[in-house]
């Protein structure tokens, strides 16, 4: 699909369809719209005059072009009358592209157009037009696609806003990137299938990314990877990409881990089929490292930042890991297996070991972690924990602008009990109360002295229907407040 910027009026923009924005206690005097109700003979005016559109946020009214403008309709999306947001923009955007996603073309009229704004409308229409289309066949093939989408502005802003689309196409790509892999079967997504897709996207993108196989794995000492892989054919993966910029002193350096369970059965502690049936889901924290990682090289972000994906799927194999196992894990611990289904901290534990050795300013995991999260939060909002305050609203502040839902957890210190062993240094799981906060307690024992942030997106990462931001099945959830957040980093 092809984004630009086009200096076309409401009235000579050519296309299937145009997206206007309109904010709400001045509806009826916007002189934009008025352009369009001279060219409707009033069509509008009676739409507000009638108390049909009020342009709430949200609201919309879908008008036919009847040859009195170029394009064949018109729809109106309500803004509200707040001052305008970053989110707003994005959300208006993504509204946009769903609605020109079974159109050839779209054009976005909004009422601002600074370079956030056009980043964010950007990001939003090619996201919103997303649609996963890859095993679909015959009539099921969608007949018309998106090809063209234009964002009108005025005529100096066509040309001084270029870099701005250029950079918010970057982003959905990411994001976009992001949710192919978490909507791709399990049967074709093997964890080789990952850390070939995390080695292609780094190529292309210029950077440097080393795979170990198992035997790699073997050699690192990364036990708990492999006691997780035990009861799979496919072999594990362990990625780490490296972005560098060029030409920045003493850039801070973001390290950032995912879990990439590729197919989460629950192994031995097999799930019912009920939960099972989502698990191709569990490897959206590693899609979010990589395509994260992918986006701040494209971007040429001034940050450093490194993707550390150990990757595996969870099965039933006759050597499958089993509760009352212990393994000695990559940093040292040994660790006593409770519940083969809380496999995802295992993985991450190694990686987190693996990650600190690089010394980061900030070590951020996201993960699917734990169902406690998504009983705790909902489907649409992300577990924050972190060991650090100046972080954490870091953090949330990036998370705002994004318009992604975050909530702080606690790292409760006296539910740490609940991983003491009688024969190891660590239990790996503790009660069914705060499961979401124990499993980050555990993930805490593998951090050592790092700064960190640890997301657990179990509930946004997949979704059943889809919502305001965020598409049904893999939403790419984490990619924006990311990019957001390694963004604040360069800029400070
Ligand atoms: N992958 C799951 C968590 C999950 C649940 C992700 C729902 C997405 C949606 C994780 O590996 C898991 O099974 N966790 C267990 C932990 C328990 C056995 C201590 C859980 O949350 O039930
Ligand atoms: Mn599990
Ligand atoms: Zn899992």
């Amino acid at each position: 699909m092809k984004l630009t910027l086009s200096k076309d009026s409401l009235l000579t923009a050519a296309v299937d369809v145009l997206v206007v924005g309109v904010t709400s206690p001045k509806a009826a005097k916007d002189d934009r719209l008025a352009r369009i109700d001279r060219a409707m003979n009033g069509a509008v005016t009676a739409a507000i005059s009638h108390g049909d559109f009020k342009a709430k946020t949200g609201e919309s009214v879908s008008v036919q072009g009847r040859g009195r403008m170029k394009a064949r309709r018109v729809v109106f999306v309500g803004l509200g009358d707040k001052p305008l947001t970053e989110k707003d923009a994005r959300v208006f955007a993504i509204r946009a592209g769903r609605i020109g996603a079974s159109e050839a073309s779209v054009a976005l009229a909004y009422p601002s157009e600074d370079n956030d704004t056009l980043r964010s409308l950007a990001d939003g229409v090619l996201n919103g037009a997303y649609r996963y289309t890859r095993y679909l066949t015959g009539a099921r093939k969608p007949k018309r696609e998106l090809k063209k989408a234009l964002i009108l502005v005025s005529p100096e802003v066509a040309v001084s806003g270029r870099d701005a689309v250029a950079a918010g196409t970057t982003v959905a790509e990411a994001v976009n990137f992001a949710r192919d892999l978490v909507n791709c079967p399990p049967n074709d997504l093997t964890p080789t299938a990952l850390a070939n897709a995390a080695a292609e996207a780094s190529k292309e993108a210029g950077i440097e990314c080393t795979v170990h196989d198992k035997k790699g794995i073997q050699k690192l000492g990364m036990n708990l990877l492999l006691a997780v892989n035990s009861g799979s054919k496919e072999e594990p993966r362990f990625v780490h990409m490296i972005y560098k910029p060029k030409n920045v002193k003493s850039a801070p350096k973001v390290v950032l881990v995912g879990k990439g369970l590729t197919f989460d059965s629950g192994g031995l502690c097999v799930k019912p089929s009920g939960s099972m049936l989502t698990m191709k889901c569990d490897m959206a924290g590693a899609a979010v490292t990589i395509a994260t990682v992918i986006a701040a090289a494209k971007l040429g972000l001034p940050v450093e930042v490194h993707g550390i994906v150990g990757s595996t799927d969870n099965m039933t194999g006759g050597d499958a890991y089993r509760p009352g196992d212990v393994f000695t894990s990559l940093d040292g611990k040994t660790v006593e297996i409770i519940n083969t289904d809380a496999e995802g901290r295992l993985v991450l534990a190694d990686a987190l070991a693996y990650a600190r050795e690089l010394k980061p300013d900030y070590l951020i995991d996201h993960a699917t972690l734990t169902g406690a999260c998504v009983v705790a939060l909902g489907d649409y909002t992300a577990g924050l924990f972190g060991n650090n305050d100046e972080a954490i609203a870091k953090y949330r502040e990036a998370a705002n602008a994004s318009g992604e839902s975050y909530w702080q957890m606690p790292l409760d210190s006296e539910l740490r009990d609940q991983l003491k062993s009688d024969i190891a240094d660590l239990k790996h799981t503790g009660a069914r109360m705060g499961g979401a906060i124990t499993a980050a307690l555990f993930l805490q024992e593998f951090i050592g002295k790092s700064t960190w942030l640890h997301l657990d997106i179990a509930g946004p990462s997949f979704l059943e229907r889809s919502h305001t931001m965020m598409p049904k099945g893999g939403t790419g959830f984490g990619v924006l407040t990311a990019i957001q957040f390694l963004r604040s980093l360069g800029s400070a």
